[in-house]
């Protein structure tokens, strides 16, 4: 069978995710992070889904992950973004143990990152309260790149069950991957997969993608490439400008005041106000085909008087 992800790229896809992550896994190729997302919770059967409150799943994507799951999604705390392992074990131990489910965004939406310890640590909490654990991996390979570590220190040897294996934000086009790594959660993944409309005729045209992605690590070097764009700007914006959250990835929080960041914007310059995180907060967002004189010409515009 060729249709339905019975071809050859997607084989060979599932081949290198099981290379990349040195285990066994199976993947399920998705058209976007929040279809992986609330897929990837709902096959953990929660009653409660435990994630940080600035989490996407919880303020970005219309409650996906309970309409899938039938699940409630429950925010928990945490500074910079990250849930600490307190806030967490405060949560579980509130609700019956067994059918929650932790989910937890590595790199963070606040462009920070959880160290392999401190996922460690969220992640043992959980499996003492029988949870399990999804990771929004949007920026996956962000994460990857800036920890210098083996992808499988950050997903199923720190107790990571399914990943939501980003590729949108970092070069493919509508090609995204559900990595399953407790593999019996694909019995009940794949039904779910199938029902939302995810698992496309013609699917060998996103694993091309996902297996284009893969190769000679392109996943990683774009990732790096917009990690690098995001610490040319904090460099040369230096203390000039407020930068409200640790720059650990592609993503920079500025405090701007409103005339510049409307000047800015009519200079051609595209970015998101970001209120969450205080007044006049925007954040400033880098690529994986951002160029220096981009963020040289930004720079300089935001540090003109
Ligand atoms: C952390 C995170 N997770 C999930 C998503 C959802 O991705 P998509 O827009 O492809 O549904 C995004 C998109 O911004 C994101 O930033």
């Amino acid at each position: 069978m060729t249709s339905y992800g019975g071809d050859a790229l997607t084989a060979r896809v599932r081949d290198r995710c099981c290379e990349l992550f040195e285990t066994e896994v199976d993947i399920f190729p998705v058209l976007t992070g929040t279809a992986a997302n609330a897929l990837s919770i709902a096959a953990t059967h929660p009653a409660a889904i435990i994630c940080h409150a600035e989490a996407h799943v919880q303020l970005e994507e219309l409650a996906a992950a309970e309409l899938f799951s039938g699940g409630k999604l429950v925010p928990a705390d945490g500074a910079n973004g990250k849930l600490n392992a307190e806030a967490v074990a405060g949560n579980l131990a509130t609700r019956p143990p067994g059918n929650q489910t932790l989910s937890v965004t590595q790199a963070t939406e606040a462009g920070t990152l959880y160290t392999v310890d401190e996922l460690r640590a969220v992640c043992a909490v959980a499996r003492a309260h029988g949870a399990a654990v999804q990771m929004d991996g949007a920026r996956f390979a962000n994460a990857v790149a800036a920890l210098g570590c083996a992808p499988a220190d950050v997903t199923w040897r720190a107790g990571v069950d399914l990943l939501a294996f980003g590729g949108t934000k970092n070069g493919t086009l509508a090609a995204e991957m559900i990595v399953v790594f407790r593999r019996e959660l694909s019995q009940v993944l794949a039904p779910l997969w199938h029902r939302s409309g995810h698992r496309l005729s013609k699917m060998r045209f996103v694993s091309a993608q996902l297996e284009a992605y893969l190769d000679n690590d392109l996943w990683l070097r774009n990732a790096r490439h917009a990690n690098a764009a995001a610490a040319r700007l904090a460099h040369a914006i230096g203390s000039r400008v407020d930068i409200v959250r640790p720059v650990e990835v592609n993503v920079l929080f500025v405090r701007l005041a409103p005339a510049r960041a409307a000047a800015l914007r009519a200079q051609g310059f595209d970015f998101y106000e970001w209120s969450l995180f205080g007044e006049d907060v925007y954040r400033l967002v880098t690529a994986f085909d951002t160029t220096d004189a981009e963020v040289d010409a930004l720079a300089a515009a935001m540090l003109s008087a």
